[in-house]
């Protein structure tokens, strides 16, 4: 087969936890109401993983549509990168993946950068197939925040869902996958946090070591949103240059579903008009990781998302990092 340089995103696949929590249960929990929570975020309701789930079982889930509409057998899967911040085991969750879809011939790593994972997934999977080391790709991004949540905080514990949604990447003639760009701040890292806190546990003479647990997810909501609205716009534009694009040739923008007014004024910056914005956060929250492929999934299934749109995705979150991929749908 002659190395194709080029690339197509040709089937996605989705997946979310059965139970779900609405804006009237969650003020059961804390102060808050669904007026609130509603026009504040847009959010609804968010899906919820029982204990006995598993993030591999959901992303499992999740691929096995996606190698369905892609009409791949797992076994033609060449690399999958799960995206994701709340892996079942810290070591990685890739691998039980390949193993519970079959997939024995791929290799199989876990990618964190949060709300950007999938983004940051999509391009490495890019490089991958361009330099044609790897033809079929599975790209997951799946994460069960519940878990990580701190459900007495109501700044943050209205935001969160849980989901996986994954796509098929694949090595072609014409090229699909049309720019990016990619940018990490670390000097803001504390807006949105995750994070281990070590206690001293003394060991022998002179040696301890740091034995603790991760703390639930804290974050300045307003520093994130401004960080969001501002950023966002940009490595969209960014790509766009790049592909040689206009915002006009855009149809549909799909961003990280965090905030329905983040998605409105980002829209608005870049004079991109109401219609051609995704959303879904009403029904799913904020399932990090998962969010993008599990919008662009459902807006594929119910025929919204057309082969040949054009598609301007950006995630952006802890890290802090941003970063936008624009993209034709299908082959
Ligand atoms: O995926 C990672 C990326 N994360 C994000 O993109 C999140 C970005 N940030 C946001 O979406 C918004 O900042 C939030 C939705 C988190 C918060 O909305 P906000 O409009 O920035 O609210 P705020 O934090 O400025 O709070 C306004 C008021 C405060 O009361 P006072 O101090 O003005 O009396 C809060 O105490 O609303 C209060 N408040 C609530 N009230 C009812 C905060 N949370 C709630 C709540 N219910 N759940």
């Amino acid at each position: 087969m002659p190395q194709l340089s080029g690339l197509a995103i040709i089937g996605s696949g989705s997946a979310v936890p059965p139970a779900y929590l609405d804006n009237a249960g969650l003020s059961q929990l804390v102060d808050t109401s669904d007026e609130w929570i509603s026009t504040r975020t847009g959010i609804r309701q968010r899906h919820l993983a029982a204990p006995e789930e598993s993030l591999c079982s959901l992303a499992a889930e999740a691929a096995r549509r996606a190698l369905e509409m892609a009409a791949l057998n797992a076994i033609d899967l060449d690399l999958i990168i799960l995206a994701t911040s709340t892996a079942d085991d810290l070591f990685g969750s890739a691998s039980k993946i390949q193993a519970e879809i079959g997939a024995t011939k791929a290799v199989a790593f876990d990618l964190t950068a949060a709300c950007s994972g999938f983004v940051f997934g999509m391009v490495t999977a890019a490089q991958y197939i361009r330099t044609g080391a790897y033809q079929n790709v599975l790209l997951i991004g799946a994460d069960i925040l519940s878990r990580w949540t701190d459900w007495s905080d109501r700044r943050t514990c209205i935001l969160f869902g849980d989901g996986a949604g994954a796509i098929v990447m694949q090595a072609a003639e014409s090229d699909q996958f049309l720019g990016f760009e990619l940018r990490s701040d670390g000097s803001q890292n504390d807006c949105l946090t995750l994070a281990f806190q070590p206690q001293p546990q003394p060991l022998t003479q002179g040696i301890s070591v740091g034995q603790g647990n991760f703390q639930p997810i804290q974050m300045n909501g307003q520093e994130v949103y401004r960080f969001a609205v501002k950023k966002v716009p940009e490595v969209i534009e960014k790509a766009l240059f790049r592909a040689s694009l206009t915002v006009e040739q855009v149809d549909w923008l799909l961003l990280h579903q965090a905030n329905q007014r983040i998605l409105d004024a980002v829209a608005e910056r870049l004079g991109i008009p109401e219609h051609k914005v995704v959303s879904n956060m009403g029904n799913y929250g904020n399932t990090d990781a998962a969010s993008i492929p599990l919008a662009l999934d459902q807006y594929v299934r119910s025929g919204q998302i057309q082969p040949g749109d054009v598609i301007a995705a950006a995630g952006f979150g802890a890290g802090l990092s941003w970063g936008s991929a624009l993209f034709r749908w299908g082959r």
